[in-house]
């Protein structure tokens, strides 16, 4: 799909007179650092070169009209900025109109509504944030068009008002790094960020010989009907257990040796597994980082390898499609490394893959797979993208 094409649809649907503006959001894939994002720890995902094309235009009245070109049957959607409640949208549009409601919340009130139309070319449920790119493309839509200055409403502040939105207004209790990685991202970086402060650091992807592959498991899944809030509160309760013995204010902050030596004063062993999970997991991604400073791919492999077993039996994240996916890679030639990404219960995985090993990969992982399963995965090479932002 062309940008020219989307704004075709939106003269089409809504007019073409006045200011239509153009705006991008990626999605996003995690390489390391998985379910630590609210447990004060390290992640590492990049943004992604798909993402979310946004086309809109400020009215003189309060109306909100949508359309989505990924959702035609639905057709146009019309509501009102007096319409704003949280909890209580029942379809897409529950992403912009949540961060209409943050503007507000957060002292910014929007005063007159839009017309919008979306184009999405992330594949939809499969993990790889498509809420949270539309979460992103409005907010740079909205201070762009509210001419609110960059430094007044930051990047970063724009990532926490999609959090922010995607708790209090969606309901799910998603931590920061989706958000963090679509605002911020940079093409062919990935962000090290420490969850426990916000602070980070670029680090460049240097594959060599190989590219990022991403696998979709066509299970669907919404964080809201999943367990995931579920294991983000077996963590709280675990870490309170632990703030009993030691002075700590997240799981992130331990080292192996001393959750190792405190451990038992959790007193359920399947939060202790949890637990086990994020302290582990967060410090894997330190080293996977250290080692892809240090070119040491192979290392980075076998610590994504090591996160996957990780999510599959301490978390219990990964489920029978994520882990034949990634099985099947790791049987599969010219792999470096292979896991599920994003929240798992379905969704992708991503794999780290020999560039002359990927025609390979992608035909004995979709026969490996369409054979356990029943239905197909879709596979994509993917490069590394710039933040979200206004399209010239
Ligand atoms: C989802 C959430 C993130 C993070 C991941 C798991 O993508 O939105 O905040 O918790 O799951 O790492």
């Amino acid at each position: 799909m062309k940008i020219d094409e989307i704004k075709q649809c939106f003269v089409e649907k809504f007019g073409g007179e006045g200011d239509i503006r153009t705006y991008f959001a990626p999605g996003r894939v995690n390489l390391i650092g998985e379910h630590t994002d609210y447990n004060a720890g390290h992640v590492f995902p990049c943004a992604l070169t798909i993402g979310t094309y946004l086309v809109a235009r400020k009215r003189t009245d309060r109306k909100l009209r949508f359309y989505s070109m990924n959702f035609e049957k639905v057709g146009v959607i019309e509501s009102s900025l007096e319409h704003l409640a949280a909890g209580s949208e029942k379809n897409w549009t529950a992403y912009p109109k949540g961060m209409m409601w943050t503007f507000q919340e957060k002292g910014y009130p929007v005063k007159e509504g839009y017309d919008m139309v979306l184009f999405g070319n992330i594949p939809n449920g499969s993990g790889l944030s498509s809420s949270a790119s539309v979460e992103l493309a409005t907010g740079v839509m909205l201070r762009d068009m509210m001419g609110i200055a960059e430094d007044k409403i930051t990047m970063i502040d724009l990532a926490l008002f999609g959090q922010f939105s995607e708790n209090h207004y969606n309901g799910v209790n998603c931590g920061i790094m989706d958000q963090f990685a679509i605002a911020m991202g940079r093409k062919d970086q990935a962000i090290f960020l420490d969850t426990s402060d916000l602070s980070y650091q670029y680090a460049p992807v240097k594959l060599k010989d190989a590219r990022i592959v991403i696998a979709c498991s066509n299970k669907k899944r919404g964080l809201g009907d999943s367990k995931y809030n579920e294991r983000r509160s077996e963590c709280e309760t675990a870490l309170a257990e632990l703030q009993k013995v030691k002075d700590i204010a997240g799981l992130g902050e331990l080292t192996i040796e001393e959750f190792e030596e405190i451990k038992d004063a959790i007193k359920d062993p399947v939060r202790m597994k949890r637990a086990r999970h994020a302290v582990y997991e967060n410090q894997r991604t330190i080293q996977a980082v250290a080692a892809l400073e240090k070119d040491d791919i192979t290392t980075f492999g076998q610590l994504m390898n090591d996160s996957h077993v990780s999510l599959r039996d301490d978390y219990e994240v990964t489920g029978i499609e994520l882990d034949t996916l990634v099985e099947a890679a790791w049987n599969a030639q010219g792999v470096i490394g292979s896991r599920m990404t994003g929240a798992g219960f379905g969704g992708c995985t991503v794999s780290i893959v020999k560039n002359d090993a990927i025609d390979n990969f992608i035909e004995t992982v979709g026969a490996a797979y369409k054979d356990k399963i029943g239905y197909a995965a879709d596979f994509y090479v993917v490069d590394i993208g710039d933040g979200a932002g206004v399209l010239k």
